[in-house]
């Protein structure tokens, strides 16, 4: 194929997968396309772990990480950020939580699989990892949300790596190319974790008029090879997917989730600012539907509202509180009928994707 950013990449498919999950991100780079690790909830010292893990098993073909700049300057003073969570909102947290007969006591902050504790990630926690990523090899630096520091861009150009930009917009989309982004993943409102409120049909081609000749990537609702076509069809020079790799035997979600993943129809996701302040799409739980009721108080800002509920996230998932488990999740997810490999997944979607160029091509002919 002849898509810019597979070749700059190494890649033989225009595919890239983001997922929080090591096993993944391997099987799908060995697979033809592009894994890109997601970081935001990393430490420097976890993500030195993972890409030296992904680095030595991909035997050299490409993978990516996914860092978050965050936007405006956010402070990095605990306490002086937890007293501004009011009591209100902390009561409203504990009563959920007495409702569902949560145990009490805080958990050890380490990763558990599929909390989402909101993005706690600092500008310097951005930096720290991108360069960690560098030195691992990583063919692709996203930057979920802002665009890094001028200096960082210059040293993923030193380092031959490509700059990627997540937006939900064309005006997104030009801030970040003007700091100097390589491509850009214009990601539609049906898409898993923080998104915006156009649809993916609408959101490519905008994108892609916006910033021409910069490539652009297709993002939302991608889960089988028909939508893979139409990215391609709409402008989009790859695609970039999260949610159908939730449900893989490499994922690394909670059981529980990855069940519920399976039973979910496209209907049961909700945006909500509930996790981290900013409008993330998510699985339905009573969690999310209590946070979007009218006796609800209304959500923080980022960082608040993810330091907010960072325990209370913790505690459900430790103690496993099936009815309040969730995860960032898109509108996909009605495709995910069982958990398959990842890389059966992945040769689905190129399956697909041939058979729907096939199609095309039939159409116009005479
Ligand atoms: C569980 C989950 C967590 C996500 N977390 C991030 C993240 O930390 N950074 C980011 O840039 N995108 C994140 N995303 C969005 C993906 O990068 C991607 O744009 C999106 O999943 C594509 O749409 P889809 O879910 O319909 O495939 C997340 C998506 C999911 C499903």
């Amino acid at each position: 194929m002849k898509s810019r950013l597979a070749k700059a990449c190494g890649a033989e498919y225009p595919i890239f997968a983001f997922s929080h999950c090591r096993d993944v991100v391997i099987e799908v780079s060995r697979s033809g396309g592009v894994g890109v690790l997601g970081l935001v909830r990393s430490t420097p010292e976890q993500v030195e772990l993972d890409l030296r893990v992904i680095s030595e098993a991909v035997g050299g073909k490409p993978f990516g990480v996914d860092v978050l700049f965050p936007v405006g300057d956010i402070p990095t003073d605990k306490a002086e950020l937890s007293a501004r969570i009011p009591d209100e909102h902390r009561r409203f947290v504990a009563e959920i939580m007495a409702r569902y007969n949560v145990p009490e006591g805080d958990v050890p902050d380490a990763v558990v699989a599929g909390v989402a504790g909101g993005a706690k990630a600092t500008m310097q926690d951005g930096l720290e990892i991108g360069e960690v990523a560098l030195k691992y090899g990583a063919k692709v630096v996203a930057s979920a949300l802002g665009p890094p520091p001028a200096a960082f861009v210059e040293q993923v150009r030193e380092s031959g790596a490509l700059l990627f930009g997540l937006c939900g917009g064309g005006d997104q989309a030009r801030r970040h190319v003007a700091a100097g982004a390589d491509a850009v993943v214009a990601q539609g409102t049906e898409a898993g974790g923080h998104t915006g409120d156009l649809a993916t049909m609408i959101v490519v081609p905008e994108v892609v008029d916006a910033i021409s000749p910069v490539p652009v990537l297709a993002a939302g609702g991608i889960s089988d090879g028909r939508q893979i076509a139409a990215g391609l069809a709409l402008g989009a020079d790859a695609v970039w997917t999260g949610s159908i790799w939730l449900g893989t035997a490499e994922s690394e979600l909670d059981p529980i989730v990855k069940q519920k993943l399976v039973d979910a129809r496209s209907r049961d996701t909700l945006r909500s600012r509930c996790i981290s302040g900013k409008t993330v799409r998510q699985l339905r739980t009573p969690w999310v539907e209590l946070w979007e009721g009218e006796d609800a108080p209304k959500t923080l800002p980022m960082p608040l509202q993810g330091m907010l509920v960072a325990e209370s996230q913790r505690r459900i998932f430790r103690h496993r509180v099936s009815e309040l488990m969730g995860t960032p999740a898109g509108q996909a997810i009605g495709r995910i009928n069982a958990i398959r490999p990842t890389r059966e997944v992945f040769y689905d979607l190129v399956q697909g994707f041939a058979e729907a160029s096939t199609r095309f091509t039939e159409l116009l002919e005479d």
